[in-house]
């Protein structure tokens, strides 16, 4: 079944707890941290992590955004991350750090900018928990998907196939209900929306029918 992972970026940063309360039923809850040298942006870091994580009912999948994740992301373990993806570009030693962040007792992942090609990757597959293919550029949510990673997506789902690996393909940026399905046909299997739950009347009805679409 499909898993959706709400983006709490595009929460109410003055209400975050009851924002993450909003999409119960969730699988995953989707913290965006930014620290505006490896994006134009600056979020949130382990302290605001460690208060979301005792207040959200539903586990975080903590998506770095930084440089230096090689120092940084085992911290984000420590506060009770359960997922941690890093990205490719900014990993001085992806491989070790994979294994850190699995050490610690979270899942691995690793993500892909839009102009970062798997290819290149495909060894380290087996070393991740999860890996990430950006479909905008990183930095802020509600920005329009970019279909031209379909094939990209198609790409890595086949090279996971090939290699006999449970590994989750997530999606992240400009999914939505008009393009949660086409992901999912391409082999995606866990879906990051912010401005598509948070931008929703009902969140966690956005949850449902999302994760819905993307089932069927
Ligand atoms: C963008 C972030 C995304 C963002 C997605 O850099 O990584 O997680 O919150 O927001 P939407 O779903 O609005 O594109
Ligand atoms: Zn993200």
């Amino acid at each position: 079944m499909a898993q959706i992972n709400p983006s709490i970026l595009s929460a109410d940063f003055s209400r975050l707890a009851e924002e993450a309360k909003a999409v119960e039923g969730a699988d995953w809850l989707h913290v965006d941290v930014m620290d505006n040298h490896f994006v134009p942006n600056l979020t949130l870091g382990v302290p605001v992590v460690e208060a979301l994580g005792k207040a959200a009912g539903t586990p975080l999948d903590c998506h770095l955004m930084i440089e230096e994740p090689d120092r940084w992301a085992p911290q984000y373990v420590e506060a009770g991350a359960g997922s941690v993806t890093f990205h490719a570009e900014a990993a001085a030693a992806p491989v070790r750090l994979a294994r850190e962040i699995r050490a610690k007792g979270a899942r691995a992942s690793m993500a892909l900018k839009p102009a970062t090609p798997i290819e290149p990757y495909e060894d380290l597959l087996p070393e991740l928990d999860m890996l990430l293919i950006m479909t905008v550029e990183p930095g802020f949510g509600g920005q329009a998907f970019l279909d031209i990673m379909l094939p990209k997506i198609r790409r890595a789902r086949q090279m996971i196939a090939k290699h006999g690996l449970e590994l989750w393909l997530q999606v992240d940026g400009g999914v939505s209900a008009d393009t949660v399905e086409r992901c999912a046909d391409a082999g995606a299997d866990v879906f990051v929306a912010g401005s598509a739950v948070y931008g929703a009347d009902d969140p966690a009805a956005a949850v449902r029918m999302l994760r819905h679409q993307a089932d069927e």
